[in-house]
């Protein structure tokens, strides 16, 4: 193959796949620490799918009420429905002050409270006093937090000299003895193919969201490092747990932040009732989000939904005054303008819970370490390969993950990794050698796609797909629909063999990427389907209506699922982690969640 495709050599300390939060946190973070450190992205980095946050990033700063990281620490446990690993969670929410500080200085432009501190709001699950009522917790530029996050990163980033290879898109890791020792790239814009060798690979390539239907991830996200960790053999973790958002707008399935509840918003029905009420009497339309889709859902399901097909719910904000609405929400009220011909201060907003984010992805410990059981041993670390953001599953959102806990979630970890990543390559490493062959495997299946010619479309074929997962793994699902859509899916896997890409250059070729994009998004289904089919009960975003509740002894336990060339799935399991990081807090004990 390689008489084929000319390759270029590239050696660095370290490279770090994807440019969003997470991705830039850990890679200027390591080229601070004097790491020759590489930074790999398919799009430029200021587009990276961070850039679509709204609502904040959650620290207990206590700017507008007391607060305290023991609060956060037990909201997000309870939040992940006890799925999350203690030690990693008590990790992020003490760093989470530090964390805004760090963002503050790098020159964040916050929102400021009249005092001049930063402006933080209620979001949903964020409460005082171990559950008690609503805390402002999320710290926010308007709404529009994750785009002054991001530019602030990329600003960082510039500033320690990290290397980027933007538009580069990465096909595959290199595996020598079950260590990773970089990975292959195709840089689309010259169709130019390349071997980075390093000794550290970190995988921040975001969520693969776009397995479903409507989403409001970015059409970026094709969770190209859990393909690529999928291809390599290893697991994925907690796959079957998919956050839907409660508010989508209808019909377009773009993000309203939750932060329009926080600053007093309320969904109504067509008996314009505030049925929230109902469902979570003390936190209301801020309870957390699987429990506010799954009210939504039941609401539209017994005909109380409006519209003329009785098929979404009513957001109001038209409540609140038109200066507070122009001040703290104006990107939510353009968007609703554009895409659902709303104007916030006089009309309610159509919306519809609809996917946003995977709290499954590629088992870490809080170092960024990417795990894969070995020898008994459930914890053991693959030499060489790390992973941060909505890419990993460190597991600190478990079953469900509360708003404002994912910008939170990429920076503690992205710099996580950039320390970790130091600390094992302090006092200089040499690169272990490569074989002659190494990168040839993902050459030869770049080569079959560029080739295809078969009786089927990439996007047709994509379709089916998303069809099937938002048809089969919605927000309340049943072992019948799971099955067909396992059946669904395994039909969809085979028509990857027929697959027909008419583009065959290796410049700019989008139907070749889209492919592989695809490839990526299979298995990711396949994988998840799977894990949501044999995970018999309910716990946070996965509500089985065949398995209501939450069986703790039997599946208090992460998922781990690898998938064969041929589609077949098989599952393992490790435990969750029932202790924390320090003597400073006690493990918090299931219970019930009451909201
Ligand atoms: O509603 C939001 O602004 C989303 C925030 C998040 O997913 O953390």
């Amino acid at each position: 193959m390689s008489k084929i495709y000319e390759i270029t050599d590239h050696k660095f300390d370290a490279i770090v796949v994807g440019a969003g939060g997470a991705g830039l946190r850990a890679a200027f973070g390591m080229a601070e620490k004097g790491l020759k450190t590489a930074c790999i992205s398919k799009v430029f980095p200021t587009r990276s799918h961070t850039v679509a946050a709204q609502g904040g990033i959650a620290a207990s700063l206590g700017n507008l009420g007391k607060d305290s990281w023991q609060w956060h620490m037990y909201d997000t446990v309870k939040g992940s429905d006890w799925l999350g690993d203690q030690d990693a969670i008590e990790f992020m929410v003490r760093r989470a002050p530090e964390a805004v500080y760090e963002l503050e200085h790098f020159g964040l432009p916050f929102s400021r409270t009249e005092k001049g501190e930063i402006y933080q709001r209620p979001f949903g699950g964020h409460m005082s006093d171990f559950g008690k009522t609503p805390v402002p917790r999320a710290c926010a530029a308007a709404d529009r937090t994750g785009h002054a996050m991001l530019h602030t990163l990329y600003q960082q980033s510039l500033k320690h000299d990290t290397s980027f290879f933007v538009e580069y898109f990465v096909l595959d890791l290199i595996m020598v003895d079950g260590e990773c020792c970089g990975v292959m790239a195709l840089n689309m814009n010259d169709g130019t193919l390349h071997r980075f060798h390093a000794n550290i690979t970190v995988l921040a390539t975001g969520g693969y969201g776009r397995i479903y239907f409507s989403c409001t991830s970015a059409h970026t996200c094709t969770g190209d490092g859990g393909g690529m960790i999928l291809r390599a053999g290893l697991p994925l973790q907690d796959m079957e747990f998919v956050q839907f958002h409660p508010t989508g707008i209808y019909g377009a399935g773009m993000l309203i932040t939750e932060g329009a509840r926080g600053e007093g918003g309320y969904l109504v029905n067509s008996e314009g009732e505030r049925f929230m009420e109902r469902y979570a009497p003390s936190a209301k339309d801020l309870a957390s989000r699987d429990v506010v889709s799954r009210a939504m859902t039941v609401e539209i399901r017994e005909g109380r939904g409006v519209g003329p097909r009785k098929d979404h719910i009513f957001l109001h904000l038209n409540h609140l005054p038109a200066e507070m609405l122009a001040e703290r929400l104006p990107g939510i009220s353009e968007s609703s303008r554009i895409f659902a011909g709303v104007d916030v201060t006089k009309e309610p907003i159509p919306v519809l819970p609809t996917a946003h984010y995977c709290m499954g992805g590629i088992p870490t410990n809080y170092r960024g370490e990417v795990l894969c059981p070995k020898d008994g041993n459930p914890d053991a670390v693959v030499p060489g390969l790390m992973a941060a953001g909505e890419a990993a599953s460190v597991s600190v959102h478990g079953a469900n993950r509360l708003g404002c806990n994912s910008l939170l979630d990429i920076v503690v970890f992205g710099r996580s990794a950039a320390e970790t990543a130091a600390e094992l390559l302090a006092g200089g490493q040499e690169l272990k050698a490569l074989p002659k062959d190494a990168g040839e495997e993902s050459l030869a299946r770049l080569d079959k796609y560029r080739n295809a010619s078969g009786g089927t479309t990439t996007a047709s074929l994509r379709l089916e797909m998303q069809h099937s997962m938002q048809s089969k793994a919605p927000v309340f699902r049943t072992g019948e629909g799971l099955q067909e859509g396992h059946d669904e899916l395994a039909e969809h896997w085979q028509k990857m063999d027929d697959l027909h890409v008419s583009d065959h250059s290796l410049v700019w070729n989008s139907d070749l990427v889209e492919t592989l994009e695809l490839d990526n998004l299979m298995r990711q289904s396949l994988v998840t389907m799977e894990g949501a089919l044999q995970r018999l009960e309910s716990r946070g975003a996965h509500a089985r209506e065949d398995y209501p509740d939450r069986h703790d002894k039997e599946w208090m336990k992460h998922t781990l699922a690898t998938v064969d060339d041929k589609g077949k799935v098989t599952l393992d399991y490790r435990p969750v982690h029932s202790y924390t990081l320090t003597d400073d807090i006690d493990y918090i004990e299931p219970k019930k969640r009451v909201y």
